[in-house]
């Protein structure tokens, strides 16, 4: 996709009404910090159109980017911020469960894993939540940069066998620091949102 305009369209809160989008629509989960936003901004050639931050729980709205009128990328909270009220965190919950089962226009969903690690319980729980509500995750394994190329392969297995992921999943490493995997997450994208 080339990126002719970008815009946060739509800002989603816990008390929010959710949009009813006609363009399709692709969302990306994960715990907070992972990456979720910075992936954004890659894929969307801006260096701080979604914040980011070091500081674990910056994004606490669903956040709907609409691209060149085409498509919306959708920015989620991440889940496991511990710094938060255990109501807030079902809060967020409850918002994240109200789209992923609400939207009629989401047409998948990544789950973004920090390659370094296993995959949490909670990486799990959502992995779960998200074939509950009938998408195919797809996986992307963020922070490439972080780790040696001769780790690679090795820290992949161990997000396949640790979600337990359906045969055929894709995981696809990025770094939001190089880029590397930009190009395959759009030729991915284009073929999720193709009429
Ligand atoms: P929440 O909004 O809190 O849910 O977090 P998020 O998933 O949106 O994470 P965010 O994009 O804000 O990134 C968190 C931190 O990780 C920031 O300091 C980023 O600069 C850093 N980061 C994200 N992606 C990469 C990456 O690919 N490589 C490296 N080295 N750092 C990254
Ligand atoms: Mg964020």
């Amino acid at each position: 996709m080339i990126i002719k305009n970008v815009n946060l369209e739509t800002v989603c809160g816990i008390t929010s009404r959710l949009p009813e989008n006609e363009l399709p629509e692709i969302a990306f989960a994960g715990k907070s910090n992972v990456g979720k936003s910075s992936l954004i901004n890659g894929l969307l050639n801006r260096k701080s159109l979604a914040r980011t931050s070091a500081q674990p729980g910056k994004t606490q709205t669903i956040n709907f980017y609409n691209v060149n009128q085409a498509m919306y990328l959708v920015d989620l909270p991440g889940y496991g911020y511990a710094k938060v009220t255990q109501e807030i965190r079902e809060k967020w919950g409850k918002l994240i469960e109200r789209y992923l089962h609400g939207s009629k226009q989401l047409k998948a969903v990544f789950l973004l894993i920090d390659i370094r690690h296993e995959p949490s319980e909670n990486d799990k729980r959502m992995y779960e939540w998200i074939v509950w509500n009938g998408y195919d995750p797809i996986i992307i394994a963020t922070k490439l940069d972080k780790i040696k190329r001769s780790q690679i392969q090795k820290q992949l297995k161990l997000i396949r066998t640790g979600l337990n992921v359906k045969p055929g999943t894709q995981i696809l490493p990025f770094s939001a620091e190089t880029k590397q995997g930009r190009d395959e997450i759009w030729a991915l994208i284009d073929t999720l949102i193709a009429p």
